[in-house]
């Protein structure tokens, strides 16, 4: 069954009705350029082939429900929550992600209606992979496309609840681009979830598309599709879950922002963006970073270095670099960043020892996934050696997959228009982003795309998954 169909037939099993539309949006792996989206820095992540989807459908009041197939079908059915129930402080659980979304499109002025929505995804949770900005996205583009259709029949007018939820002035939902979105998303994550994550992973999930990484100044928001296709080059791109769950809410990578917060302070920048290697040294030597916050910086500026190395590498075809740099990254992100772990470490390891060309822990850290890129023809021995060196060191088998670089959030299955109502103005698709990210870019990125790596879409690996 795909996953239009399940997510369908969950909806209606559980709400008794059907779906207005069925949105999907992906998750992430980051190539290279971690804990630099904080920084004002550079990033390289691929939109992946593991989605999560959500059907929604119109209430006729302004309640917000939300099920996840990942409850069992049959239980008590989740409360409806009135627009005073949700938002930070309020929210709770998974669902907080959802009802982020809600509450900061309605804080946005959009004039959000009551929902009836359920979750449902092949993209594992808490594995790195951005499953949080994938719910964001998916349930934002839901959103937006149902209020549009509210919006379209005038503020004040719209079907339903969405009226008392709307007020006077505001703006079409249908005007918040894919930016404005990824934006929002961030927003939820930090102020309703209480996490303080960076702009990378909406962006990502938004923006990405297939047969390209999403190359992004986090500081001025420009971003640059750069041809990636592992197929057209011969290989895989390899998703080592280690199991080891990982949750950034209240985990140290708070912490971790803290510091290179601290360590812009003390050079007098705005971010860490700013300053040199020879700035951290200079600013070591006397004492005005102490040894820790100092390698945290020192991951930070030397990332940011590598993420321009890889970029240059895709753009050129010479993919010498990027075995290095990733491996240089990890190092990195192991001992000066501190954010790797045993399982992560082992599986970089054991996945370069069996012919990895590249390979690095991806996401946040503290668990989670890492990336290996691996000849198509050594992703099954990869595969194995690292389950088996899991099983070396005692660890719970990991769980490695194949995966593809897709196309970013798209809408599955339109919502029909509410009778009486304008249709939405869709949200525009990320090919129609494209024109803008590249107007935004001078036209560099159609020029690279005519110059470097064929452009078709890859094609779905071989299949290694080892549950
Ligand atoms: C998490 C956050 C991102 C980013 C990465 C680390 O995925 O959500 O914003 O900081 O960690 O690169």
């Amino acid at each position: 069954m795909t996953l239009l169909h399940a997510v369908t037939a969950a909806f209606v099993e559980r709400a008794g009705r059907r779906p207005d539309g069925v949105w999907r949006a992906p998750g992430r792996v980051n190539l290279i350029g971690e804990h630099t989206d904080y920084n004002d820095g550079f990033v390289l992540p691929v939109a992946i082939d593991r989605s999560v989807v959500v059907a929604a459908a119109r209430r006729t009041d302004d309640g917000f429900r939300c099920w996840s197939t990942r409850s069992a079908a049959g239980g008590p059915a989740p409360p409806v929550h009135r627009p005073s129930d949700i938002g930070p402080g309020r929210s709770t659980g998974w669902a907080a992600y959802a009802e982020g979304m809600a509450w900061v499109l309605r804080d946005q002025g959009l004039a959000v209606p009551g929902v009836d929505l359920l979750v449902h995804a092949d993209l594992p949770a808490g594995a790195g992979l951005s499953s949080s900005a994938a719910l964001e996205a998916a349930v934002g583009l839901a959103l937006t496309d149902l209020a549009g259709a509210g919006a379209g029949a005038g503020a004040g007018a719209g079907a339903g609840g969405a009226a008392a939820v709307a007020g006077a002035g505001l703006a079409p939902a249908a005007r918040l681009d894919r930016v404005g979105l990824a934006l929002a998303g961030q927003r939820a994550e930090n102020e309703v979830v209480g996490m303080p994550c960076g702009i990378m992973d909406q962006m990502a999930v938004l923006l990405g598309r297939a047969g390209h990484a999403l190359f992004l100044d986090t500081r001025s928001q420009h971003t640059e599709l750069v041809p990636f296709d592992p197929a057209a080059l011969g290989l895989t791109l390899l998703v080592l879950d280690t199991r080891v769950k990982h949750t950034l809410a209240g985990s140290p990578y708070a912490e971790r922002r803290r510091a290179c917060e601290r360590a812009a302070e003390v050079l007098g920048v705005p971010a860490l963006r700013d300053v040199t290697l020879a700035d951290l040294e200079a600013a070591a030597a006397d004492a005005r970073l102490d040894e820790v916050t100092f390698r945290r910086a020192r991951h930070v500026v030397t990332e940011n270095d590598r993420v321009l190395e890889v970029v240059t590498a895709l753009r050129t075809g010479d993919l010498d670099p990027v075995g290095p740099a990733m491996a240089g990254s990890h190092r990195s992100l192991r001992d000066d960043y501190e954010v790797s772990c045993a399982e992560l470490d082992v599986a970089v390891e054991s996945a370069v020892a069996a012919g990895a060309v590249a390979a690095r822990m991806t996401g946040g850290g503290f668990g989670g996934s890492a990336l290996a890129l691996v000849p198509v023809a050594a992703a099954g021995a990869v595969a194995s050696a690292v389950a088996d060196a899991f099983a070396r060191n005692g660890f719970a088998p990991p769980s490695v997959f194949a995966v593809a670089v897709s196309d970013g959030a798209t809408r599955l299955a339109c919502p029909a228009p509410p009778s009486g109502a304008s249709a939405a103005e869709p949200v525009p698709r990320p090919d129609a982003i494209s024109g803008s990210t590249e107007r935004r870019n001078h036209g560099r990125t159609r020029a690279a795309a005519g110059r470097h790596l064929p452009l078709h879409r890859a094609a779905q690996p071989v299949a290694v998954e080892r549950r």
